[in-house]
Formats: structure tokens, sequence, C-alpha cells
């Protein structure tokens, strides 16, 4: 069980879930997002995982931070991920990307 808003977690998932389909659409093919919870040691696990183009190793951490956004003008506002951030960490939880490899994964970690 955790103790959450569920408001807020929804605004997670309308931030997470788009930025999926975009890298997915981008790439001009079609692919999947998954969205999968799980139990871990201290709390439990929501990830948010596409096969789209990935993050740039380059970039990384940066996606976490207000307006960062590789969209063009007008596509995007790059507050989605911050607002997220935000969200993990009114929880006592944190937000955070998932091991390289194909696509992007988003982990947002929560105490039980
Ligand atoms: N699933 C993803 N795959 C690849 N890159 C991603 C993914 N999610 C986020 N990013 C990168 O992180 C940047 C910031 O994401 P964020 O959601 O904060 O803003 P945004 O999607 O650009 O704009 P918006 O405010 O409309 O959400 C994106 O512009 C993109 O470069
Ligand atoms: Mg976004």
């Amino acid at each position: 069980m955790v103790e959450a808003n569920g408001g807020q977690l929804q605004q997670l998932l309308i931030n997470l879930v788009p930025n999926g389909r975009y890298t997915i659409l981008a790439a001009g093919r079609s692919g999947c997002i998954r969205i999968r919870t799980r139990m871990q040691v201290d709390g439990v696990a929501l990830e948010v995982e596409d096969d789209g183009a990935g993050i740039f190793e380059s970039i990384g951490e940066r996606v976490f931070e207000p307006f960062f956004t590789t969209k063009g003008k007008g596509a995007g506002t790059g507050l989605g991920l911050s607002v997220c951030r935000a969200v993990a960490q009114e929880h006592g939880g944190r937000l955070r990307l998932g091991g390289v490899g194909q696509g992007t994964q988003i982990i947002l970690g929560l105490p039980c």
C-alpha cells in the first residue's frame, strides 16, 4: 500500500505516456509503451518504458530541468518531467532514468 495523491499520480502518467508516444511517432514506426508496477525493498516502483529513440547519454539528467526541451518551438514547454519529479518528491519518493538500452525508462520510486 502507498499513500499517494491519485490526481498527482495521474498527472505524472499524463506527462510520461505522451513523451513515449512522441518519440515513437518521431521514429516513424510503431512502438510500445509499457507501464509496470513492482515491489522494491524499500517501497514500490512504477515504471514507464518506451522503445523510442531514447535519451542521449550527454543529455541525461538534464531532462528533469524545468524548461529543458528538445522539441521544436511550440511543441513542448519542457515542464513535463520537472513536474513529475516534483510530484515524486512531494510523495517522499524519487523519479529517475532507468538503465541504458533501447528506448527510455522512467522510474518512480515510492515509499510504502
Ligand atoms: N520518453 C522519452 N524518450 C526520449 N526523450 C525523452 C522522453 N521523455 C523526455 N524526453 C526528453 O526530455 C525532454 C524534456 O521532457 P519534458 O516532458 O520535461 O518536456 P517536453 O516533453 O519537451 O515538453 P512538455 O512540457 O510538453 O512535456 C524532451 O524534450 C525530450 O528531449
Ligand atoms: Mg513531455
